[in-house]
């Protein structure tokens, strides 16, 4: 489509070819110099891992368009080094930080006319993935490998935005203790189809998935990470091995403690217990902060602050994470990558 034809102001989050995307291959122990590409199709053996054995793993982030026109990439270093731990625990070669972060400036400056406005409330989505490939039949780690960035201009994930949004405990499990819920490979979604649409077939925006060995605590999402504010004003969120380590989640944390002097805990959220917390909500790279208005729960139904208005803390939150993305908020550390 061209950047034209875009209705920016009323993005979702579906697919919308853009002009470039980046592809390397990996083949006899090295990488190719990698290069940006037009086709939008791959052309892999029907023998890849990728597609049987799901040796594969992907990554999500944003670049937005600032007030003056500049544009900002929001914690790729962040991404390039998730990217590695997912691709060390499934066998596959690692992208050198330096040339992940390379890549997507390359991606964002080959479809900048695709980056949504500023104050549009929209971002150009980055969705790098890399996936095992070459002619094979058992069950063994590939010899060739694709490593690919696509982009694609977005709006809210989970529609509605910064509204409150209701969400359904699942029955299924997400994620194993000492499985593969750490880290972001497609089993993980291909395991959340079926109770994220039973969730959405009831009206709610998704479900929650608990711990799997004990069904007793939250643990997150699905596609973000679940955080709660206290009674007595802290940040809480939970503290397991089977979630993924996000990176808005991070940056949350480090905000709720330096911006609003906030205590910041990772401990158990345990789903009988959620009258101690004020507010919570889902977050993500996509979901940025999803407000949680409340969690129905085998027939009983919870409520934060309110079904009809966000809380607070969670207001202050998202100005604080929004402005320093866009740059309006001086950012920390180096939290931004100019293009
Ligand atoms: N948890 C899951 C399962 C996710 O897919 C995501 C999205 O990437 C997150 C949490 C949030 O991670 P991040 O903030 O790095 O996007
Ligand atoms: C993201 O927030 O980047 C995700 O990967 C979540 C979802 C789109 C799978």
């Amino acid at each position: 489509m061209a950047s034209q034809q875009i209705d920016f102001d009323n993005l979702g989050f579906n697919y919308i070819k853009t002009d470039y995307r980046y592809l390397s291959y990996w083949k006899e122990g090295d990488w190719d110099d990698g290069a940006l590409v037009t086709d939008n199709q791959l052309h892999i053996s029907e023998g890849s891992t990728a597609l049987h054995y799901g040796q594969q793993c992907f990554e999500g982030l944003k670049a937005y368009r600032c007030k003056d026109g500049s544009i900002n990439i929001f914690r790729p270093d962040q991404n390039a080094l998730r990217m590695q731990r997912s691709c060390s625990r499934l066998l596959m070669p690692l992208v050198p930080v330096e040339v992940f972060v390379e890549a997507c400036r390359k991606v964002v400056q080959a479809n900048e006319h695709f980056i949504p406005p500023y104050g549009s409330g929209g971002a150009l989505y980055l969705r790098p993935f890399l996936i095992g490939v070459g002619h094979n039949i058992g069950v063994k780690t590939a010899t060739e490998f694709l490593f690919s960035i696509y982009c694609v201009p977005v709006g809210d994930y989970f529609k509605g935005g910064l509204t409150p949004h209701q969400f359904l405990v699942s029955d299924y499990d997400r994620a194993a203790p000492n499985g593969t819920g750490a880290i972001k490979t497609g089993g993980n979604y291909a395991a959340s189809l079926a109770p994220s649409a039973e969730a959405k077939q009831r009206q709610f925006t998704d479900c929650i998935y608990l711990d799997s060995l004990t069904h007793s605590k939250i643990e997150e999402v699905g596609s973000a990470n679940f955080f709660a504010i206290t009674e007595e004003n802290e940040f809480i969120t939970p503290g397991s091995s089977s979630v993924l380590p996000g990176i808005t989640l991070s940056s949350l944390k480090d905000i709720a403690q330096s911006s609003l002097g906030m205590e910041v805990i990772e401990g158990d959220i345990f789903i009988d217990d959620l009258g101690k917390y004020k507010e919570a909500g889902a977050c993500g790279t996509a979901a940025v902060i999803t407000p949680i208005g409340c969690i129905e729960y085998q027939d009983n139904f919870h409520i934060f602050h309110s079904l009809k208005s966000v809380g607070p803390v969670t207001q202050r939150l998202y100005r604080e994470l929004t402005g320093i993305q866009s740059g309006d908020i001086e950012a920390p550390g180096e939290w931004i990558v100019k293009v």
